[in-house]
C-alpha cells in the first residue's frame, strides 16, 4: 500500500518525512532505522538534528543500519557513506555509534561480509523503518535495473547512469568507485515501514514508473507497489509527470 505525501518544496517535504521518523522513535524508542545517503535525505537529517538540539527527540536506544557503501572506500574517506552519516546525523545526536551499522567498504571477503550484514539485520529483529531515495534509473539502495530482483546484501557494479549522477560528489566520474555493497531487494521488502523521498523534476519519470508502472526488475523501485506500508514524500516537481 503506497501513501503519497505531497509538499510544495524540499524543505516542507523533509519536515514531513522527518515527522514520520520522529513518530517511529516515539512509538518504539529502541527501533531499528534503515538509513540512506545521497541528496534526498539531507533535509530530513537536518530536521532530526534540530529536533534533537531542541530536546524533542532521543536517539539513546535507536539502532541504525545503512543501505549501502562504496566498495574500496574506508569510513574516513569524505565520500564514503559512513562519513556522510557521521557528518549529517550521527555526530549531532545522541545515537550510540557502536549501534550504527554501514556495510564495510574495505571488506576483503565480500561474500562473508554481505552474509554477515544480512545476519546482523536478522539479529536486530529486522528493520522497523527504512528510508530510501530513488535513482534516475529507478534504483533503490544500489539495486540497479537488471533481470531479477536481488535478495540479500551483495556487491553491485554501478551503472554508468549512477556513476554519472554521483560524480557530483567526487573530483570526476573516474573517481567514483565502480562497485558498492548494497542491501538487496529482499532486505528492503522485509522492513516494516518504508519512507521514500524524491525531490526535483529529474526524479519525476523514475518515480512515476515506480509507483504506477509494471512491477519489473528493470525498475527496481516498482516492487514497492507490493509492500504493505510505503510512505512516499515528494515535492511538486517530483510528481510533475
Ligand atoms: C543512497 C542510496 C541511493 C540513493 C539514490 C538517490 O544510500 O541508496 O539509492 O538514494 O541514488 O540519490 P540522491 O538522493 O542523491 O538523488
Amino acid at each position: 500500500m503506497i501513501h503519497i505525501h505531497r509538499a510544495d518544496n524540499y524543505e516542507t517535504m523533509s519536515r514531513k518525512a522527518a515527522d514520520l521518523i520522529f513518530a517511529q522513535i516515539l512509538l518504539k524508542p529502541d527501533c531499528v532505522l534503515g538509513l540512506a545517503t545521497g541528496s534526498s535525505p539531507v533535509g530530513i537529517y537536518r530536521e532530526l538534528v534540530k529536533d534533537y538540539a531542541a530536546g524533542r527527540i532521543d536517539f539513546t536506544n535507536v539502532t541504525s543500519v545503512n543501505l549501502d557503501e562504496y566498495r574500496g572506500l574506508s569510513g574516513d574517506h569524505p565520500q564514503s557513506y559512513r562519513y556522510f552519516m557521521n557528518e549529517h546525523l550521527f555526530d549531532h545526536v545522541n545515537i550510540d555509534k557502536a549501534r550504527t551499522f554501514v556495510p564495510d567498504g574495505l571488506s576483503e571477503n565480500p561474500d562473508r561480509s554481505c552474509a554477515d550484514y544480512d545476519a546482523l539485520i536478522d539479529t536486530l529483529g529486522g528493520i522497523d523503518l527504512q528510508l530510501l531515495g530513488i535513482g534516475h534509473n529507478g534504483h533503490i539502495g544500489f539495486n540497479e535495473p537488471g533481470d531479477f530482483f536481488a535478495k540479500g546484501t551483495h556487491c553491485v557494479t554501478l551503472s554508468e547512469r549512477t556513476i554519472e549522477a554521483n560524480k557530483r560528489f567526487f573530483a570526476s566520474a573516474a573517481d567514483v568507485p565502480k562497485q558498492a555493497f548494497s542491501m538487496g531487494i529482499q532486505n528492503i521488502m522485509q522492513v516494516r515501514k518504508i519512507v521514500l523521498v524524491a525531490s526535483g523534476a529529474d526524479k519525476a519519470e523514475a518515480l512515476h514508473a515506480a509507483l504506477y508502472g509494471e512491477i519489473t526488475p528493470r525498475v527496481p523501485a516498482s516492487i514497492l507497489q507490493l509492500h504493505p506500508e510505503v510512505h512516499v514524500f515528494v515535492d511538486e516537481a517530483a510528481i510533475s509527470c
